[in-house]
């Protein structure tokens, strides 16, 4: 029996498969510093998992609307609305498990053969992925550590078509921790303001930055209409096993992601739902703390990788990873990924695992404690002999 022949042009998380490398090497008995992973080492806040638990009690177990249960897109629709400056209600809210969903989703609701879809190169490989399986055509926009990671202006605006459906926007991002400016994203909105396009906008990140608060392109003229937020509770209150994230888009788009709810996993956990009122309404010093903790610990991050021959590293402006340029080391990202692995027991991601611009960098996430960073850039000292 053969597969569909569309599953070939799905790509996947490599981060998943070098976890699983590594376990394999715990196994044998070895040491391993995890900085491959994408999820903050930290529990889910006691408050919010008392909110679980009490929702489970209170028999939260059943099925609940398509679109997710009015109270919990009120509260997403206020919080959305406060923390952007924007308006919007709860029917522009579809609640679905995670935040990748809605990538998926938008994305299927919006794009076929034939549409163009600009998305940032490295960036998270599920755009491309979920791009080339709906036949689309990728169009990468390099991502220039010169820009502290945005993309230059002028390449972004050669790269729009008659075809381009859609834009995807990710800033705070992944891999790179870079932050689009503010002027960027204004320009971003001019050019887009009179094209019959799209913005995917990943915002899963957006608390998570160290200087100042994220522009939302919906902040800008004419742009919520063409806007799609993708954001959740994963990364800001360390709730990735729960799976529950949210889009907020318009309403003609919102109906769409609703049917393809209703045709794939019907409506996202009741009592996660719960849980994720009890994260938006509550004491919101549970992210302070973590991201002061994360900001700690990419200082040490950044200060000890610039200290390793070969290794160049910015800071990062926000979410918690750090993107070293390695290319004074002469080997390449994956080569040099498999050393710091097999040779120094520390996990990490080749730059390609984000796209082809990702060649000559790695990624480390903070997810880790400050011992073990500073246990991991010792050991990567080390064998720095091996290259230096
Ligand atoms: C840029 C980006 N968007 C979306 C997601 C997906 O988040 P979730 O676990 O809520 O589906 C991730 C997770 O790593 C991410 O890095």
């Amino acid at each position: 029996m053969k597969l569909a022949e569309r599953m070939s042009r799905l790509g996947t998380e490599s981060a998943f498969e070098v976890l699983a490398k590594a376990r394999a090497l715990e196994r044998q008995g070895r040491h391993i510093i995890h900085l491959e992973i994408g999820e903050p080492d930290f529990p889910t806040p006691a408050h919010i998992v008392e909110a679980g638990k009490r929702a489970l009690d209170e028999g939260w177990t059943k099925y609940g609307p398509t679109p997710g249960f009015p109270e919990t897109r009120e509260v997403i629709a206020a919080y959305v609305a406060r923390t952007r400056g924007i308006q919007v209600g709860a029917d522009n809210v579809c609640v679905v498990p995670g935040g990748k969903p809605i990538m998926y989703m938008a994305m299927t609701a919006l794009v076929e053969p034939g549409d163009e879809v600009i998305y940032p190169d490295p960036g998270f490989p599920i755009y491309e992925s979920v791009i080339r399986f709906l036949g689309a055509t990728p169009v990468p926009i390099p991502l220039l550590e010169s820009r502290g990671f945005s993309f230059d202006l002028d390449t972004f605006a050669s790269l729009l078509s008659p075809r381009t459906k859609l834009v995807v926007l990710n800033s705070p991002a992944n891999p790179t921790g870079g932050v689009i400016p503010k002027a960027d994203i204004e320009h971003i909105a001019r050019l887009l303001r009179d094209r019959d396009v799209m913005i995917l906008s990943d915002e899963i990140y957006s608390r998570i930055v160290y200087e100042g608060a994220p522009t939302s392109i919906t902040a800008f003229d004419g742009m919520l209409e063409k806007t799609i937020i993708l954001d959740g509770f994963s990364k800001t209150y360390s709730m990735t096993g729960w799976r529950l994230g949210y889009g907020v888009m318009p309403l003609w788009l919102a109906k769409a992601v609703n049917l393809l709810t209703v045709n794939s996993n019907s409506c996202t956990a009741s009592f996660t739902q719960r849980a994720g009122i009890a994260a938006l309404e509550g004491p919101q010093d549970c992210v302070d703390t973590m991201v002061a903790e994360f900001k700690r610990r990419r200082d040490a991050m950044v200060a000890g990788l610039n200290a390793i021959p070969g290794f160049r590293c910015r800071m990062p402006a926000g979410a918690f990873y750090t993107f070293p340029n390695i290319t004074g080391t002469g080997k390449s990202s994956k080569e040099l990924a498999d050393l710091l692995l097999d040779e120094a027991g520390v996990a990490c991601l080749s730059g390609t695992a984000f796209g082809g611009q990702g060649d000559g960098y790695l990624r480390f996430s903070s997810a880790n404690s400050l011992a073990n960073i500073d246990e991991a850039l010792a050991r990567i000292r080390q064998i720095s002999a091996r290259w230096a």
